[in-house]
């Protein structure tokens, strides 16, 4: 019987559960043993740490938010370190982890992350480990398919915030800015900031002025007494994002635009706003799947056993058109998929005043 391993790496979200569940089903039925390796790529290096997984032992887990697995999103593995930069994992430590895979007779591996985990998949295939991939990341932001699971929960998690975050705003006329995840891209803080009814949407991906936000923020107050602004942490004012840690060889700990954007507009328009700030932070990562997220992460399980029982190394699973097909790895890496002008979230924001940049 092949033993296939299982890997998750990179930041948890809502739905890795269930993917690592359909997994094993799909892969007990078509005859292979399971093995999942705990703390992402750590857990194929000195001293390995994994245990059996069977149908029996993921029973009931789809449900749950995090991974049973654990994961890092730092490490020997470290493979990302900015938008689109990938670093080359030394030579040595992508030999000790193929031969560790060897040593424990791992056929090869279904790999669970994001743009940096799917990098490092790409390094350790050249030493000769067979791997699928499957897409993850709450931002939703990763070429060629569709829909991440996670996001829909982010997004789900942000909107049940901005309604209450509206009653409080409306009760004492104040500007609230609500900071949502969104590194690079800001897929979560569009969608929820639409389907939530945010007056402005700040993201990456447009250059706003601090001072047409202020003109924007005048005119609302004098109208309707109140605004709420979404802005995704990566959201920049000038030339870089805000941030609270820079460490070498890891990706920076971005926080804190919210509370920049808010000083600023204090300093532009001196009490002339009430206002408050709000980060909603890790909550949108973790705890319960929403329907859409099972459904798609359910998916995504099945259809990565079974593209490993075709033989389809060194592919990913990609949502496509409401269907599941494998692209090539590389082909997910790399480039990200950017909020454009013409995208649907954009243009119906746009179209209802919503102040874009
Ligand atoms: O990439 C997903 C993401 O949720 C980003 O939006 C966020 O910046 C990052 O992960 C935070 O990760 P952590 O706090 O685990 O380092």
């Amino acid at each position: 019987m092949k033993r296939v391993g299982i890997l998750n790496s990179g930041g948890d979200c809502s739905g890795l559960n269930a993917v690592i569940a359909s997994a094993v089903k799909t892969g007990h039925a078509l005859g292979y043993e399971l093995v999942g390796f705990l703390k992402g790529w750590e857990g194929i290096l000195d001293p390995m740490m994994y245990r059996a997984l069977t149908p029996e032992s993921v029973r009931g887990i789809s449900h749950l938010g995090g991974t049973i697995l654990g994961t890092v999103n730092h490490g020997r593995f470290g493979a990302k370190q900015g938008a689109g930069d990938s670093r080359r994992i030394p030579a040595e430590i992508l030999k000790a982890a193929a031969d560790n895979l060897k040593k424990i007779e791992i056929d090869g591996l279904i790999v669970i992350g994001g743009d940096g985990t799917l990098s490092g998949a790409v390094q350790l295939q050249e030493h000769g480990v067979k791997i699928v991939g499957v897409p993850k990341t709450i931002d939703n932001d990763l070429m060629l398919t569709a829909r991440t699971f996670g996001f829909s929960t982010a997004v789900q998690v942000v909107v049940d915030a901005l309604d209450r975050i509206h009653t409080t705003a409306t009760s004492h006329e104040r500007v609230i800015f609500v900071e949502t995840m969104g590194r690079h891209t800001g897929w979560i803080a569009f969608r929820a900031g639409l389907a939530g009814g945010a007056h402005a949407i700040l993201v990456p991906e447009f250059e706003f002025k601090v001072a047409d936000l202020v003109e924007f923020l005048r005119q609302r107050q004098a109208m309707y007494r109140s605004s709420v602004i979404v802005v995704a942490e990566g959201a920049r004012v000038g030339a870089s994002e805000v941030y609270q840690k820079a460490e070498a060889e890891r990706e920076i700990k971005l926080g804190g635009i919210g509370n920049h954007l808010m000083n600023m507009v204090e300093a532009m328009a001196p009490g002339e706003f009430e206002m408050r700030n709000t980060v909603l932070g890790h909550i949108q990562r973790g705890g319960t799947p929403t329907a859409a997220d099972r459904v798609v992460a359910k998916a995504y399980g099945c259809e990565a056993m079974k593209a490993y029982h075709r033989g389809e190394y060194g592919t990913v699973v990609a949502y496509v058109n409401q269907h599941m097909v494998t692209v090539p790895i590389e082909a997910c890496t790399g480039a990200l998929k950017e909020v454009t002008s013409d995208s649907l979230e954009y243009v119906t924001a746009r179209d209802l005043g919503v102040f874009v940049h």
